[in-house]
């Protein structure tokens, strides 16, 4: 079978289409014919850092796929499944035509999408959701999203508005303002901008920005980037977390309508040097899918 793996770390041309063994489930463990995966800024990085697991390793944390073989009693062969495999911890990267993982990290594809259209929701959903629990979100806050047009950006906020708050937005650029707004964002600025002062009772930045004077006095700062925290008491780093009960509840939402994904491109999975370029060049509005 074919995956996408890296033997050394790069531009785009390290990414290479190989032929690799077929992975055989271990106990516990389902096998999954991958029929699409996303991209996130974590692939692009492992691809051009020194992260990650030893080379040659196969990229990629989304899957959307249908169960071929399990030793889980839980999976038969024909489930619609996805996942999110946490690659540069375990090594087990997504973006293989076969994936074996353990059954522990699969949920049931929502079943008002596309099964494709599934794999831009783990990651990005994981995070958000995650990091909105981090900063103790409650229908009384009043929410800063930074890069809410971004994938985790743009889950959070329509999260948020789930849960009941309040949220404003801040976005890259000028034509990303109404993207924000239709996710449920109120008030939307797009960078560079000065920011209310000591308003928000929480702050989630995604966008790797100091949105630290925008927060009031006592407020909750969470930030999923890579970016240094500003300096304000019990400002924390959420780092996402494999979490099946976490990935059920966004399919949930997916099907009753309440969360809804957004795709903006879609590559074969041999394309993926252009994907890779057309993900760095920045702008995106919604998920770039790989397609198997
Ligand atoms: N800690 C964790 O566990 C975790 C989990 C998931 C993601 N992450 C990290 O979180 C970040 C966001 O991930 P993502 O998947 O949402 O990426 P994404 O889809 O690329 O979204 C990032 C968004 O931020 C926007 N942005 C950039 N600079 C900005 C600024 N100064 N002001 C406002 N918006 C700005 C980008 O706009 P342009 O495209 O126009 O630049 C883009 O819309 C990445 O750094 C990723 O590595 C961390």
């Amino acid at each position: 079978m074919r995956a996408i793996q890296i033997a050394r770390h790069g531009g785009p041309e390290v990414l290479s289409v190989r032929e690799v063994p077929q992975p055989t489930p271990g106990a516990g463990e389902v096998l999954i014919r991958t029929v699409a995966s996303s991209l996130n800024p974590v692939d692009w990085k492992t691809r051009a850092w020194e992260v990650g697991p030893e080379l040659p390793a196969t990229l990629g944390w989304d899957l959307a796929g249908v169960v071929t073989a399990a030793t889980h009693p839980g999976y038969r062969p024909g489930d619609q499944v996805i996942a999110m495999s946490a690659q540069i911890a375990t090594g087990r990267g997504t973006w293989a035509e076969q994936v074996a993982l353990p059954a522990r990290l699969l949920a049931a594809a929502p079943t008002t999408l596309p099964l494709a259209d599934a794999a831009a929701l783990p990651l990005a959903g994981v995070s958000a959701l995650q990091a909105l629990n981090r900063a103790a979100i409650t229908g009384g806050d009043h929410v800063l999203i930074t890069g809410a047009a971004g994938a985790v950006g743009g889950i959070a906020v329509q999260l948020a508005r789930h849960i009941g708050a309040t949220v404003d937005a801040l976005v890259s650029r000028p034509e990303h303002l109404y993207a924000a707004r239709e996710l449920g964002a109120e008030h939307v600025w797009h960078a560079p901008v000065d920011l209310p002062r000591r308003t928000y009772t929480a702050v989630l930045d995604t966008a790797g920005i100091d949105a630290g004077p925008a927060l009031a006095p006592g407020g909750r700062y969470v930030s999923v980037a890579d970016h240094p925290l500003p300096d304000i008491p019990g400002a924390a780093k959420s780092y996402v977390q494999e979490d099946q009960d976490h990935l059920a509840q966004l399919v949930a939402l997916v099907d009753r309508g309440e969360l809804r994904l957004r795709i903006a491109h879609r590559y074969r999975f041999d394309e993926v040097r252009s994907a890779h370029d057309r993900f760095e060049a920045g702008g995106v509005l919604g998920k770039i899918l790989l397609t198997f």
